[in-house]
């Protein structure tokens, strides 16, 4: 078990969001906690300074230095009946990035499928959507983000595609500030009004995806697949276009191929 946690609350007024932040030092994952049996209710967030075993999509890892990245997780407990499950992968990636647009302007954050948010071509945000099915009308959902905030240049020398907003742009940014922002626009389109209209959620994703029409590649654990993004279809899969044939992706890694 972790120590005891702090709270931390934020400056902000939300409607599903809890402003009051469970705060840890050190924890396994954020995504584990609230995965394992806890007494928190819907809407809570956790944070951590560090991770021990922090989890990232595809079974990977997830790793960041003490202090200098945003590691938080956020508990729902949703109805699958009115919303399907895929959406909080979408909902999450824009309202990252448009938190992080926010704070600068004179970038541009492009969303990769399904929901990695790209500066100058790195990755700089990395969500680990997980759910559990408790019942017919009930589950559970647990975003969980990673932003490289202040991470160093030489942090990312093991990963040639990512970086953090400090190492990009020079600037080093208040972890605190930056989530209070997440957690507004995450709120607002946690609402209802986009939760059951998936195609609004949808269509606003792919508003920030300069890849679509572009070649890619997918690669699903198996295959490496080369083609088209065609789309992304009703339920969240990537449509890729190989010659003759169209191809649908539900989980696998994307890379853009650089095109001359
Ligand atoms: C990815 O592989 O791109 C997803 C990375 C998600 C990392 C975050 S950090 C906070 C939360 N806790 C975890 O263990 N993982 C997510």
């Amino acid at each position: 078990m972790p120590a005891n946690p702090q709270i931390i609350t934020l400056p902000v007024a939300t409607r599903l969001l809890r402003p009051e932040i469970v705060y840890f030092e050190q924890i396994d994952s954020t995504n584990n906690y609230l995965l394992s049996n806890h007494a928190h209710p819907t809407g809570t967030i956790v944070m951590a300074d560090y991770q021990t075993a922090g989890r990232g999509r595809r079974g990977r890892s997830w790793e960041a230095p003490k202090g200098e990245a945003l590691l938080f997780s956020c508990y729902l407990a949703v109805n699958p009946v009115e919303t399907p499950l895929f959406i909080y992968t979408f909902i999450a990636a824009v309202s990252v990035r448009e938190a992080l647009q926010k704070n600068i302007p004179n970038a541009s954050f492009y969303l990769k499928w399904p929901n990695d948010i790209l500066l100058e071509h790195h990755k700089v945000c990395g969500i680990l959507v997980q759910s559990k099915i408790v019942s017919a009308q009930k589950a559970i959902v647990v975003i969980g983000i990673g932003v490289n905030v202040n991470q160093s240049a030489e942090f990312f020398q093991r990963w040639q595609t990512a970086g953090s907003l400090f190492s990009l742009t020079g600037k080093r940014f208040d972890r605190t500030d930056l989530l209070s922002d997440i957690v507004v626009s995450l709120d607002n389109w946690l609402q209802p009004e986009f939760t059951r209209q998936p195609e609004v959620v949808l269509r606003q994703w792919k508003l920030h995806c300069p890849f679509i029409g572009r070649m890619i590649q997918v690669d699903d654990g198996k295959h490496i697949f080369s083609g088209y993004f065609q789309d992304v279809a009703s339920d969240g899969g990537l449509v890729l276009r190989s010659d003759s044939q169209v191809h649908l992706f539900h989980a696998a890694d994307v890379t853009i191929v650089k095109e001359y």
